[in-house]
């Protein structure tokens, strides 16, 4: 199946789903080239580093978070947005080492989740039919001719702003913001009134406390940074590769001169990508792409899919079983999981392999309300997780992470919760998102506050 030989543009002679049709190739040529020319936005080490940080995962010696957007937006974006998702990522993380005292690994869809699958490849409204949105780096999003054409110009632009994106993100992870004595400060002011608030101001007073009395011991920041600094790593679906193939790099810190070897492969997008669900065929391009890259990478895997198809992929995308390397995201839904999931687990262990297990409940939970919004009831979404770790409890493997899509903002997208979101609700206003509905900082934290492993 792969008898080709990688290289950043192996996966051009392979069979590729959902990509965009673009116009003009010899503007698509000219901003590739451009990309490739640029800085890349992440550097090969630190990619090495979140793939030590999840074999750790993998051995059951931490857990992972993953969450943002479901698709980023040049509109929608400034400053607040993304210390908003930020911060209340910190607090879940927060909420989850105190309570389960494991490290909790931090990873955003941020910085790059721009480019998005699509059932269909076209969209009608009223007897119109128009190419589908595919994300703010292929289209635009308004229902118009023109806003439909896929414009090579988009990939700079979000390049730009998952540099700028990142550039933030750096400076809270790294300039104090994410310092242990602020966690009263993350607190979002919508979210103060709700008993996750109460909830979470109790565990930052017994934060504080800690943090007093291991400063009295000689403990601080000045001989502990990490209780200053928090690392934070950026992911998004490698779906538009031509994006992907000119931000990938070698990395020269592994180049070996004397063997005329110039360095190892990384995707310097981002330091994880993942392979989404309807992108994951074997013998397909975002496979063949993946598999050459030297970053950690994540693979969706809905109901559909057979523990040999699971086990072929595994074998093409990990095939040294290197622990950390490859996470596999199940989004089964809360109604299939328990019939799906048991026997991939089996199937896996059986044959030795090594993955992190992550579980993403959004994916499998979407419903259309009757008034025509698309929503995810929180109840199935907190019910597929609690079936996760209880099929992993009971099969004695180890549920590693979760993935959600969420947001730091005060949106009405998805139902239910302390809040009781009804589908009514959704039509008042607070529903934004560009793709699928995202939970609110405050059904973040609730949920945050229901896991338990
Ligand atoms: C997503 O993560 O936004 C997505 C499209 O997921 P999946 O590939 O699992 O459907
Ligand atoms: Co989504």
């Amino acid at each position: 199946m792969n008898n080709i030989i990688w290289t950043p543009e192996s996966w051009r002679k392979k069979r590729i789903q959902q990509v965009p049709v673009y116009p003009d190739s010899k503007d698509l040529a000219c901003v590739e080239r451009k990309l490739s020319q640029y800085p890349p936005l992440v550097f090969a080490g630190e990619a090495r580093q979140l793939k030590e940080r999840l074999a750790k995962v993998c051995q059951g010696r931490a857990f992972l978070l993953q969450g943002g957007d479901c698709a980023e937006s040049f509109d929608d974006f400034n400053a607040n947005t993304i210390r908003d998702t930020f911060r209340v990522l910190l607090q879940m993380a927060v909420i989850l080492m105190f309570r389960q005292k494991v490290p909790v690994v931090k990873v955003g869809r941020m910085a790059g989740q721009f480019a998005k699958p699509r059932s269909g490849d076209t969209e009608s409204r009223d007897g119109v039919t128009l190419p589908s949105y595919r994300g703010d780096i292929i289209n635009g999003y308004e229902f118009d001719g023109d806003a439909r054409v896929a414009e090579p110009g988009r990939m700079l632009r979000a390049y730009s702003q998952a540099a700028s994106t990142l550039n933030l993100l750096r400076a809270f992870a790294y300039g104090g913001y994410a310092d242990l004595h602020k966690v009263h400060h993350w607190n979002l002011d919508f979210v103060k009134r709700s008993t996750q608030s109460t909830q979470y101001e109790s565990i930052a007073n017994r934060l504080d406390e800690i943090l007093g009395f291991m400063s009295a011991v000689g403990i601080t920041a000045e001989t502990s940074p990490q209780i200053r600094v928090v690392e934070y790593y950026t992911s998004h679906e490698a779906l538009l590769l031509n994006y992907e193939q000119a931000l990938t790099r070698r990395d020269s810190t592994t180049a070996r001169p004397a063997h005329g070897y110039e360095g190892d492969w990384y995707d310097c997008s981002a330091h994880m990508l993942w392979i989404g669900e309807r992108t994951r065929q074997p013998d397909g391009a975002h496979v063949e792409f993946l598999r050459g890259v030297g970053n950690p990478i994540g693979l969706k895997c809905g109901p559909s899919i057979t523990s040999e198809e699971l086990l072929q992929l595994i074998d093409i995308l990990n095939p040294d079983n290197d622990p950390g390397r490859l996470t596999i995201i199940t989004r089964m839904g809360y109604q299939t999981i328990e019939k799906a999931l048991p026997t991939l687990i089996r199937h896996i262990r059986r044959e030795g392999r090594n993955v992190v297990w992550c579980c993403d409940p959004m994916h499998g939970n979407t419903v259309v309300a009757p008034n025509g919004f698309k929503t995810r009831p929180f109840k199935n979404i907190l019910a597929e997780v609690r079936k996760f770790f209880d099929i992993h409890k009971s099969e004695g493997t180890y549920a590693g992470g979760v993935h959600f899509e969420l947001t730091g903002r005060d949106v009405v997208e998805c139902t239910g919760g302390d809040q009781e979101i009804t589908e009514e609700n959704l039509a008042a206003g607070n529903y934004v998102t560009l793709c699928d509905p995202r939970l609110n900082a405050s059904q973040a934290l609730e949920l945050a506050f229901q896991l338990c492993w």
